[in-house]
């Protein structure tokens, strides 16, 4: 998982390519390169590892490479180690060194994606001659491409269809070819790739806000089909070399939406979003004061004919599915699995057209999600996607599509997403409950009315955050925090537990509240800080009880509740309290002192909160 752009135009490419890599810095972030093009001149090839900031300080922030047609790559290694000589781009030629500086070569690519087959194309290549310097996967498709190129002597176009006829995996991939000056070429399958057109200029990245400052008039390159971009100009062709029409996009949404806004890290400007994600995402689902699923594609008789929904997912967006669980059995009484994606294919899951399959997906690109998909379809169930980008492969292969309205989400760590996906499942529960006659009219009608008032109630929650940013100053230097609940308050504390181990790297879990004195408790000892979430009235005192039995071991104590009287608040050291609402729904709320916690815990540490250490936002590999 990668990020890839490309430029060729009128201006100097570097700062254009630098600048897109920049906003693509959340695919990966161990090593980059560019490859520059000076009119006839051979491509440059510069690369630096670690952060982009280094290959910005090496190339003068792009302004000492000369040329107008380049291509970049942002990395997060998959094959090979993040080092000098396996960074993007990569060449054909048989070069001593890692492809840098000027190239002879005919073909300098970048790739986004995983070829499954390198290993045997790289043997084939190897028997006609070619050297590697990299363990990368690329460097194979780079001299595949290559090798066609020369062999039956075609054209860039012709070559890259052959190639993509050899290799097996994922790709989107960028290309240019020395006796084409001032074009760059194109591929895709299965991995993100925009391409943008502008006056005498054209573009390519693996998401929009990358070019969004140049151009908002972008195209949607499908799977199997290569661009080739001159300067104002892109062509497409299918499989066979055939030029293709594809329909051009215009972005509606602000590239300031993709900046900081004054905020001093993403995450906190996205959580602060979160309002606007979720009354977006509502927005676009209850009309009239009726919920309409239709523009989803999910309409009332498939509701009424479903037996039961799977929901697969990974991370966070497999924690929205765990809540929704909760909420579409105890308000509509169907049967709800939720599986892991990255484990889907190994459960033999029976399927039929009257089970819904959904996937959630912020990225709607994540490799296990995508393939859990694309099983559930091989088997004949109903699918449907909950997915935050626009165009993305998950949201073009699902029977059925429901966006959520979050906007682009930057921060490694996901919140609004989150957040939006949650309202976008209890929407379909509450839909579920009134179709199913689970619900009243007059219930239907009070509930969408409680979905209505969450994100004001969630300003609120926010409005409280510097208490937190002050009992996160204290808990900074903690070894384990476990996190407790009942109910959708455990659903809660597998969200809150994620967002703190992976932006502040302190050990912690999430435990069903009774579970933990089945092995767990031995951990707790003197100062633990055992985190309790109590939002459901039925379970609060059991889970009260859980808490002062660690507290009896040690602990410490913080609770998350709803305002109002709260049994607890005296064995409790800290307690966050949100605003009431219909107690199916309060997960919206309960998580977002959660998502403070580790953010400013994250901060306190003095820590890369957007960017945690080993992850990137997007992931394309199983
Ligand atoms: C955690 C986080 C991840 C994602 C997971 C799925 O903060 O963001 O756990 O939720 O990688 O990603 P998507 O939703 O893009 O499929």
């Amino acid at each position: 998982m990668c990020g890839i752009v490309g430029y060729t135009g009128e201006n100097q490419a570097a700062p254009i390519l630098l600048d897109g890599l920049k906003r693509l810095e959340y695919r990966g972030y161990d090593s980059a390169g560019l490859a520059v093009r000076d009119g006839d001149a051979l491509a440059e090839v510069v690369k630096a590892t670690g952060k982009l900031y280094h290959l910005a300080d090496k190339t003068d922030q792009g302004r000492s490479l000369p040329g107008n047609c380049g291509i970049g790559h942002t990395r997060w290694a998959t094959h090979g180690d993040p080092s000098l000589i396996n960074a993007h781009p990569h060449v054909s030629g048989n070069c001593s060194g890692s492809g840098s500086g000027k190239v002879e070569s005919d073909v300098v690519g970048v790739h986004n994606g995983i070829i499954e087959n390198y290993g045997e194309l790289k043997e084939k290549l190897l028997r006609h001659g070619y050297l590697f310097y990299s363990d990368t996967d690329t460097e194979v498709v780079v001299k595949l491409v290559d090798y066609y190129y020369k062999k039956y002597k075609i054209g860039p176009v012709d070559a890259i269809t052959r190639t993509m006829v050899r290799v097996r995996g994922s790709y989107a991939l960028a290309l240019m070819f020395k006796d084409h000056p001032g074009e760059i070429f194109a591929a895709r399958k299965d991995s993100p790739l925009i391409i943008g057109t502008a006056e005498n200029a054209a573009f390519l990245a693996s998401d929009v806000p990358a070019i969004l400052k140049y151009t908002r008039s972008v195209y949607y390159i499908g799977n199997l089909q290569v661009a080739r971009l001159s300067p104002g100009s892109v062509k497409f062709y299918d499989l066979n070399g055939d030029e293709i029409t594809l329909p051009l996009t215009e972005i509606t949404w602000d590239a300031e939406a993709a900046e900081k806004g004054g905020y001093e890290h993403f995450m906190l400007k996205e959580i602060h979003e979160q309002p606007a994600a979720v009354r977006d995402t509502l927005g676009s689902l209850i009309k009239d004061g009726k919920i309409d699923l239709t523009a989803a594609g999910i309409t009332d008789d498939i509701l009424l004919s479903l037996s039961q929904i799977i929901i697969t997912a990974c991370g966070s967006a497999w924690h929205v599915g765990i809540a929704a669980q909760y909420v579409i059995e105890d308000m509509a009484k169907v049967p709800v699995r939720v599986e892991l994606a990255s484990e889907f294919r190994y459960r033999s899951l029976p399927m039929s057209k009257n089970i819904l399959v959904i996937v959630i997906s912020q990225s709607g690109e994540t490799a296990d999600s995508l393939a859990a998909l694309r099983l559930a379809k091989e088997k004949g169930a109903e699918t449907l996607a909950v997915v935050n980008v626009v165009g993305s492969t998950i949201a073009r292969e699902a029977d059925h599509v429901l966006y959520t309205l979050a906007g682009p989400e930057i921060a490694v760590a996901t919140t609004k997403a989150y957040s939006a996906q949650l309202v976008a499942l209890d929407a379909l529960a509450v839909q579920m409950a009134l179709v199913k006659g689970t619900v009243s009219a007059e219930q239907y009608s009070h509930l969408i009315e409680e979905l209505i008032g969450i994100p004001d109630k969630i300003t609120r929650v926010l409005e409280d955050k510097e208490r937190l940013q002050w009992f996160s100053s204290k808990i900074a230097n903690a070894h384990d925090i476990f996190f407790i609940g009942r109910g959708l308050d455990y659903a809660i504390s597998l969200e809150g537990s994620l967002k703190m181990k992976e932006i502040s790297y302190i050990h912690s879990e999430a435990y069903a509240a009774g579970e933990l004195k089945h092995g767990t408790i031995s951990l707790i000892e003197k100062n633990t800080l055992v985190i309790g979430v109590l939002t459901q009235s039925q379970m609060i005192e059991k889970t009260i009880s859980n808490m002062a039995e660690c507290k009896s071991r040690g602990a410490y104590l913080m609770g998350v509740t709803t305002n109002g009287n709260f049994a607890g608040e005296d064995s409790v050291n800290f307690t966050v309290y949100i605003p009431r609402t219909d107690e199916h729904f309060v997960s919206s709320l309960a998580v977002v002192p959660l998502q403070l916690l580790g953010y400013y815990t994250s901060v306190n540490r003095g820590l890369d909160v957007d960017k945690p250490r080993n992850l990137a936002k997007s992931v394309t590999v199983e």
